[in-house]
């Protein structure tokens, strides 16, 4: 399965009612498996979950945790780029070249990377060396 299926696939299923803005997201990883997620919205607003973290989750509960290739669909005005917290959470599992592609319904539109997205992302060498 394509990543664009993948992400487009889990995007159908995204839990909106308040947003009504779905988006999907769909993670490959070394063995060539795929992983995806979508948005689930909550309530109380800030309890809702971007479908990169969903497609993150389901990676490692199947027992993987090296990303090699992002993708992310939406329908909108513009592209959507992954969020700033996402941008992290991404940059804990992909190294700064992997690739991030931005899709539309008409598919694979823009080709970017985790470092382009994400300059100067705290990483575990930040923490080495702390005494606390
Ligand atoms: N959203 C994502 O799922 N991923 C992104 O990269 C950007 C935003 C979701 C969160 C919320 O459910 C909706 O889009 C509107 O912000």
């Amino acid at each position: 399965m394509t990543l664009f299926d993948a992400a487009l696939a889990a995007r159908a299923n995204a839990y909106v009612p308040y947003s009504r803005f779905r988006v999907g997201a769909a993670i490959r990883c070394p063995d060539g498996s795929v992983h995806a997620g979508c948005n689930v919205e909550n309530v109380a607003y800030p309890q809702g979950t971007c479908a990169e973290a969903g497609a993150i989750a389901a990676m490692v509960a199947s027992g993987r945790t090296t990303i090699v290739e992002v993708l992310v669909v939406a329908d909108g005005p513009e592209l959507v780029t992954p969020c700033g917290g996402c941008r992290q959470k991404l940059a804990e599992f992909a190294d700064p070249e992997v690739p991030v592609i931005l899709a539309d319904l008409g598919g694979e539109r823009v080709r970017t990377t985790i470092g382009a997205l994400l300059p100067g992302a705290f990483a575990p060498a930040h923490l080495a060396g702390s005494g606390q």
